[in-house]
């Protein structure tokens, strides 16, 4: 397994071994990885020639310090994961310098709207800070096929906006959501939960569940205030939003269509840690 923590070191070792008809793979990751990091390695591995995964926390992401200094970094544990899955992948691990070079801030993007929803309403800029690091990361492995978790369904959807406004040449394949036993969706801020909260947590999927089954027969706003009752019965936990959007604009859905694609998506606080799922609703 190679590891390189400069851009120059990994594009020449790039250069060096692919030309213009090897299929790269690549999975951007934080590090701190779990199952569902591997499973978009393996992924990767299956379809492409050279596997990259780059692990770098981006700091012009966070739009909360806390979060950002909290964030876990675990190299050392990261690499014997991915060595768990295969010993030929790259690893790349630059440092915030050799990223940002000095300018440690974001570009502005303009996502035809889909940053304005969820996330983006809730972690103003956001997006503008992923959309500027998964660029440059494009930009220096020049991948074939880019893999993302779905439980960042909102980021998926900017990436692909991303690539086609920019006209990057990459498919961006996006791998189904890993749960813990109990149901909870796979994080890298899982590790920062007590055992109890952990636990306790299995109750946010639990509930995104039960609002499937109700919108069935159900309106969003009812299924929305189902779901914000839950939460209200649960003191450990603050719900910041709860919300049934179209999957392709992320709109709010107002009145349902059957011919459109909905989905559930939840963020919640346990104990100031911050929690996403999400769950396709037809
Ligand atoms: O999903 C993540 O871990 C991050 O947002 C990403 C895509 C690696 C960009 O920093």
């Amino acid at each position: 397994m190679l590891l390189f923590n400069t851009q120059n070191e990994l594009t020449a070792h790039l250069n060096s071994v692919s030309n213009e008809s090897t299929a790269i793979g690549f999975v951007p990751t934080m590090g701190a990885l779990h199952k569902g990091h591997l499973s978009l390695l393996e992924e990767s591995l299956k379809n492409n020639q050279i596997n990259v995964i780059s692990i770098f926390v981006n700091p012009t992401q966070f739009n909360n310090a806390e979060d950002l200094a909290k964030y876990p970094k675990t190299l050392v544990e990261d690499m014997a994961k991915i060595k768990t899955v295969s010993d030929d992948i790259i690893v790349f691990a630059p440092s915030v310098d050799d990223i940002y070079e000095g300018n440690t801030v974001s570009k502005h993007f303009d996502f035809d709207g889909l940053e304005n929803q969820m996330e983006g309403k809730f972690r103003l800029g956001h997006f503008n800070g992923v959309a500027t690091i998964v660029k440059r990361l494009f930009e220096i492995v020049k991948p074939t096929n880019a893999y993302f978790g779905e439980k960042d369904f909102q980021q998926v959807q900017i990436v692909k906006k991303l690539v086609e406004k920019l006209k990057i040449k990459v498919n961006v394949t996006s791998c189904p959501i890993y749960r813990e036993s109990n149901g909870l969706a796979m994080s890298s801020r899982n590790e920062r939960l007590t055992n109890k909260e952990r636990e306790k947590a299995a109750i946010i999927y639990k509930t995104i569940l039960e609002a499937k089954k109700r919108f069935v027969s159900k309106s969003a706003k009812e299924v929305t205030e189902f779901v914000q009752r839950e939460f209200i019965k649960q003191p450990d936990f603050e719900l910041e939003y709860f919300q049934i959007a179209e999957e392709v604009t992320l709109l709010p859905c107002i009145r349902k269509s059957p011919h459109k694609k909905y989905r559930a998506f939840i963020a919640v606080f346990v104990n100031k840690i911050r929690l996403i799922d999400t769950i396709s609703l037809n």
